[in-house]
């Protein structure tokens, strides 16, 4: 057996490609950004042909002179691409899950009644975020993309499906497929049977032949071989078998081994995405959170999540950052909000794309609310952190009155764990503590543990389980007064944003 296991972790803001050894550590790793096109407002576009090209650098870097038993992908979810299968050129830029333009898409759902078939079916109430609109989009609004999805020609993926088309050789015979988490994601998939299914894809208009084939997160047999050659590998012919996918928030379930039911992790990206494990069957929220498959390996059952998916946390630093300019690295976001004791007042919803998870409102737009002349950019960078860490705190709310039971304590992970202002701010806010693991990059890490439990690089997930380690805890200070007190006002903010525009 090779040495080490490789994953890919395509992002919405960068591509990395990271090697693991046994004990989960990182071995080697190459990140590239890729640009963000917003060509108006609302509207996000990444150019997938740009993302495929840095993902193959990402790789040759980072996989240069490794022996690698197996690959994973991981990758940003719903974002939507639509390529010709004859020339492997991108018919469109992908549209982001972050883009709005399909809001008029996502209310009419509602307004003439398909909306509960797919809440019923998808698990997914209809909104901007999900791929099935954003295919809508596409089909209806880019010339010949109909005709081409009609006759076989165009076909569709997320980010997945285009990397691994790509991966095992494009027009010139790649695989077509995405896995059960990324369909999950699509409002087309069935949650029960966990196929494409002929109501939803009426619902949107999608032609049955554009769709890839879904298969399971972990694949024993592989998806397929890598046919370019991604840097010198050692071993056999440098021909990598691809034996898992699966979406970024999924594979970090996985890398943070919340493999019980009631186990749960935050992950605190560009959004922040909070999944709880409950088990083989899937339970149906009736608080604003999203039902959807965490992984399946092989031919073992799949395993469902209650998510509540939130759009802006660390964007709304890089806002600060790129547009404010009241910061020159997200890194300072914490230096500048520790010059003040407290928010000064003031709250800041950063609704960029609407309201995602639990309230649902394509037509909320961000506000900041609660400015007195006292106030300076410190209350400002300071109201930012805290909006990360009450938008959280509205998700984990509508978990426990789903699930019934109290989180006694917060996994989390991703890049904004690195700011330690934040992670106690999180604590304080929630009233529970807030634990980092060693190993940081845990979507890689579980796109790396499904892609290695597929080849039994890894025996079971017992053996993952050995691997997982605390490196912090950051422990509740405020008093429940300032809380509870801090929560109100904070929910007062949410009122001032909802309404905002008419769709
Ligand atoms: O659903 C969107 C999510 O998958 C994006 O994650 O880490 O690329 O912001 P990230």
């Amino acid at each position: 057996m090779a040495e080490y296991v490789g994953a890919i972790d395509q992002g919405t803001t960068s591509t990395r490609a990271m090697v693991f050894d046994h004990q989960g550590r990182v071995v080697a790793q190459h990140q590239l950004e890729h640009r963000q096109i917003l060509p108006r407002a609302g509207w996000v576009e990444h150019d997938p042909a740009e993302i495929w090209q840095r993902t193959l650098a990402a790789c040759r870097e980072a996989f240069d002179g490794v022996e690698l038993a197996a690959l994973g992908i991981t990758n940003q979810r719903e974002t939507t691409v639509v390529w010709d299968r004859r020339t492997g050129r991108p018919l469109h830029n992908a549209i982001v899950w972050q883009d709005t333009r399909t809001d008029r898409i996502a209310e009419a759902l509602d307004r003439d009644g398909r909306g509960g078939l797919i809440r019923r079916k998808s698990g997914l109430p209809p909104a901007t975020y999900f791929a099935g609109g954003k295919l809508q989009w596409l089909l209806e609004n880019v010339d010949g993309v109909r005709r081409a999805a009609t006759d076989g020609d165009a076909l569709f993926g997320t980010v997945d499906s285009w990397v691994l088309w790509n991966l095992t050789g494009g027009p010139a015979g790649g695989v077509h497929v995405t896995d059960v988490t990324n369909a999950s994601r699509t409002m087309l998939m069935d949650l029960e049977t966990l196929d494409w299914d002929d109501e939803l894809l009426a619902a949107f208009g999608v032609p049955r032949a554009m769709l890839p084939a879904i298969r399971s997160s972990a694949e024993p047999a592989g998806y397929g071989l890598t046919s370019v050659p991604l840097g010198a590998t050692r071993g056999g012919d440098g021909r990598i078998p691809l034996t898992a996918a699966l979406g970024d928030q999924q594979a970090a379930t996985v890398g943070q081994v919340c493999f019980a039911v009631g186990e749960a992790k935050n992950t605190y990206g560009t959004g922040n995405f909070l999944l709880l494990n409950t088990g083989t069957e899937p339970v149906r929220s009736t608080h604003g959170l999203l039902t959807t498959v965490a992984y399946r390996f092989g031919d073992e059952p799949a395993v469902y999540a209650l998510e509540g998916s939130i759009a802006v946390t660390g964007s709304a630093v890089q806002w600060l950052r790129d547009q404010l300019h009241i910061i020159r690295t997200a890194a300072e976001s914490e230096t500048l909000a520790l010059r003040v004791p407290d928010n000064g007042g003031v709250y800041f919803v950063p609704a960029f794309s609407g309201l995602f998870a639990p309230y649902w409102r394509s037509d909320a737009r961000g506000a900041i609310v609660g400015l007195s002349r006292f106030d300076t950019d410190a209350h400002l960078a300071r109201a930012t952190l805290e909006a990360i860490c009450y938008q959280s705190r509205d998700v984990v709310e509508a978990m426990r009155r789903d699930s019934g039971v109290p989180l006694d304590v917060l996994k989390a992970d991703g890049g904004v764990t690195a700011n330690d202002l934040c992670m106690q701010l999180q604590a304080d806010i929630l009233g529970v503590p807030v634990s980092r693991p060693v190993v940081a990059e845990t979507t890689a890490l579980g796109a790396a543990y499904a892609a290695g439990l597929a080849v039994g690089y890894w025996r079971d997930t017992d053996e993952l389980r050995a691997n997982w380690n605390e490196s912090h805890r950051w422990k509740p200070t405020w008093s429940p007064r300032q809380r509870d007190e801090g929560y109100r006002r904070w929910r007062m903010a949410v009122e001032r944003t909802l309404d905002w525009i008419e769709i």
